[in-house]
């Protein structure tokens, strides 16, 4: 079969983190945690809350990943969300995106927030910029234990589902 078929990003396939993903997705997190772009997450964190992340992969490498972290009942969060530089814009961080919000609805949570740097990506589905203090569960649950609190930078966005 012809390559450029089986990079075609409507080829990419997404499925629940695997044992076998932690380390992949240790590399995006070393490599985007670096750059600013992301909280860093330790290799024992992402496995030990590995039923949280999705990884999507192209010719099973797994080339992005994000988390969809649990605060109540009602609200969830989008981590974690990373596409390897060399896969960029070629609609996989989107194809992430709308699985995890897929996710969100099926397992019935009303609200789904992310802290980003990029709120206008967040914009293309339909995400709203919100003040912080619109998501208490968030910013008094876990917020308060990052290093960031007390001058936190990124822009909370905030979905309906
Ligand atoms: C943000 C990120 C996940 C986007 O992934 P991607 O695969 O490059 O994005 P896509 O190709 O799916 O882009 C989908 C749309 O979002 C837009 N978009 C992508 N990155 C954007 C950005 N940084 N700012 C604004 N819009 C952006 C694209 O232009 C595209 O719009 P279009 O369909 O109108 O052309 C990726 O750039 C990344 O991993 N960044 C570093 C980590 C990060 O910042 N993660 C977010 C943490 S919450």
């Amino acid at each position: 079969m012809d390559d450029s078929v089986n990079e075609n990003p409507r080829h990419a396939e997404v499925h629940h983190a695997t044992d076998q993903d932690v380390s992949a997705i240790g590399a995006l997190m070393e490599r985007y945690a670096a750059l600013g772009n992301v909280l860093p997450r330790t290799v024992d964190d992402i496995r030990r809350n590995l039923d949280e992340f999705y990884v999507i992969e192209i010719q099973s490498r797994v080339v992005g990943c994000g988390a969809l972290e649990v605060f109540t009942p009602e609200l969830a969060e989008i981590r974690s969300l990373m596409i390897a530089e060399d896969y960029a814009a070629r609609g996989l961080g989107g194809r992430l995106v709308e699985h995890l919000i897929g996710e969100a609805r099926t397992r019935g949570f009303k609200r789904l927030m992310a802290l980003t740097y990029v709120p206008q990506f967040f914009h293309k589905w339909e995400f709203e910029t919100v003040s912080k203090d619109a998501l208490p569960e968030k910013v008094w649950g876990i917020c308060v234990t990052c290093y960031k609190f007390n001058n936190c930078d990124e822009t909370a966005v905030l979905k309906y589902l």
